[in-house]
């Protein structure tokens, strides 16, 4: 039955049928949420880039409605962003109503295009790139507002002096005449972290509005803090990571968040091509991104977003316990498939504290305070001398956050659906359980 295939994840957004990566053109526009993402309709592989369109009203629940971008005389369209034009800079509104503009990369001419909507489903482009090629195979434009000059910005990847890896930074007053700006410069070969899909945006430290920070990231989630005059970014951190999943790619941010948060979405590498399915490979759950002041310095956190609460069926609570090595499993009675689990712990004289989530084993060593996926290994302090985690498991693999959202885990491991058994245990002495949660989820496809 469409979307409740074997590989089909419940939690997250797939594609009807064919191949997807990137999340493309995420803005909040005339009511409803709209994810845009690359995808092939005609194969599980990747090709033939189109920006394939569904909607949702609250994160959780998606429509998909065809294909909102087809390739052209520019080529395949790859990946980009969109914003609401609400002052109708462009004048690509229509009788009072404001534009959504979208932009791509046409990829044989390694152009930056435009394209817009004023109803969320009938989509138009300008005849010609509004960035012509730059130098190499630039691409994936993102687009947020500067308010103090007044203009819009855009980020994208291109190759500078000396072949660093870059992102151009463009201002333009109407989103069609785009003038170079800044560049911030990613190093070479192996050593770059500005590499593909840039985005850019401003954001609270620690909610304190009076001081904000400009966050630059690239597709491996790598990323640099710094502050921003509307031409030129100047870094004050850079080369920062807070997720080491294998498995989490070119993120993307909503643009006009009705709530005023920062949104993100990731393509969340899948091993989905296989045992029949239609469609490959699978977008994440949207998280909230936040800045946060540590003792090393200024950092991004993930949380999931509030709205994943409503998928909430059963609550299996558990009071603050103490978990002593080779004690019984507390959560042995728990049989969910799709899980949420909220978990508070001090480690006390405890090795490694372990949850083995059907049948996949999340391990914290306490000493070298880092948490092991699937042999995937990742810093994951203590703060305050406790570990708090969210764990949400689906059919295609586990969302892990750790150390209040400094780590986020995305990890593929395809579950086998009659394993439905949770377990904690710890190793080597007593961990202290302040409080633990699991949740029994339905699925987003009703
Ligand atoms: C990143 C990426 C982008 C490009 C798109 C093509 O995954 O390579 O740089 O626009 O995918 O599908």
């Amino acid at each position: 039955e469409l979307y409740h295939e074997k590989l089909r994840g419940q939690l997250h957004f797939s594609p009807k049928r064919g191949w997807t990566n990137d999340p493309n053109g995420l803005v909040y526009y005339n009511g409803e949420y709209h994810l845009f993402f690359q995808h092939n309709p005609y194969g599980r592989g990747w090709g033939n880039m189109h920006w394939g369109h569904a909607v949702s009203k609250d994160l959780l629940h998606w429509k998909e409605i065809g294909e909102a971008l087809y390739p052209d005389k520019f080529g395949p369209m790859f990946s980009g962003g969109a914003v609401v034009d609400a002052n109708n800079t462009s004048g690509l509104g229509e009788n009072g109503k404001p534009a959504m503009v979208m932009f791509y990369t046409g990829a044989k001419a390694w152009a930056q295009c435009l394209a817009w909507t004023t109803d969320g489903r009938a989509f138009h482009k300008l005849d010609h790139a509004v960035v012509p090629r730059i130098n190499k195979d630039n691409r994936d434009p993102k687009v947020v507002w500067h308010e103090p000059s007044k203009k819009w910005v855009m980020v994208v990847w291109v190759e500078r002096d000396n072949a660093q890896n870059s992102i151009q930074i463009l201002t333009s007053p109407d989103l069609k005449n785009w003038k170079e700006a800044g560049v911030v410069y990613g190093g070479k070969g192996d050593d770059r972290y500005l590499f593909e899909c840039p985005e850019f945006y401003e954001l609270p430290v620690d909610g304190n509005t009076k001081e904000k920070k400009w966050v630059l990231t690239a597709a491996n989630g790598e990323y640099a803090v710094g502050t921003f005059d509307g031409e030129k970014f100047t870094p004050e951190e850079e080369k920062l990571f807070n997720q080491r999943g294998r498995d989490y790619y070119a993120s993307q941010t909503y643009s006009n968040e009705p709530k005023g948060r920062r949104v993100e979405i990731g393509w969340w590498r899948t091993n989905t091509d296989k045992d029949g399915m239609t469609f490959n490979q699978s977008q994440s759950i949207p998280t909230e991104l936040k800045l946060t002041r540590t003792k090393e310095g200024i950092r991004l956190t993930r949380t999931p977003v509030e709205e994943m609460n409503a998928l909430r069926v059963k609550t299996y609570p558990f009071s603050k316990m103490k978990l002593k090595a080779g004690a019984a499993n507390p959560l042995a009675k728990v049989n969910v498939e799709l899980a949420e689990i909220r978990v508070e712990f001090e480690p006390g004289s405890a090795k490694e504290v372990t949850f083995n989530v059907r049948g996949v084993p999340v391990v914290y060593n306490v000493a070298k305070q880092e948490l092991t996926i699937d042999g995937v290994t990742s810093p994951a302090p203590l703060q305050n001398g406790k570990q708090s985690m969210i764990i949400y498991a689906d059919r295609i693999g586990l969302e892990v956050y750790a150390s209040n959202g400094l780590l986020f885990m995305p990890v593929n491991i395809n579950i086998t659906a009659e394993n439905r058994t949770l377990a904690v245990s710890a190793t080597g002495g007593t961990a202290n359980i302040n409080n633990l949660t699991v949740y029994e989820l339905k699925s987003i496809w009703e």
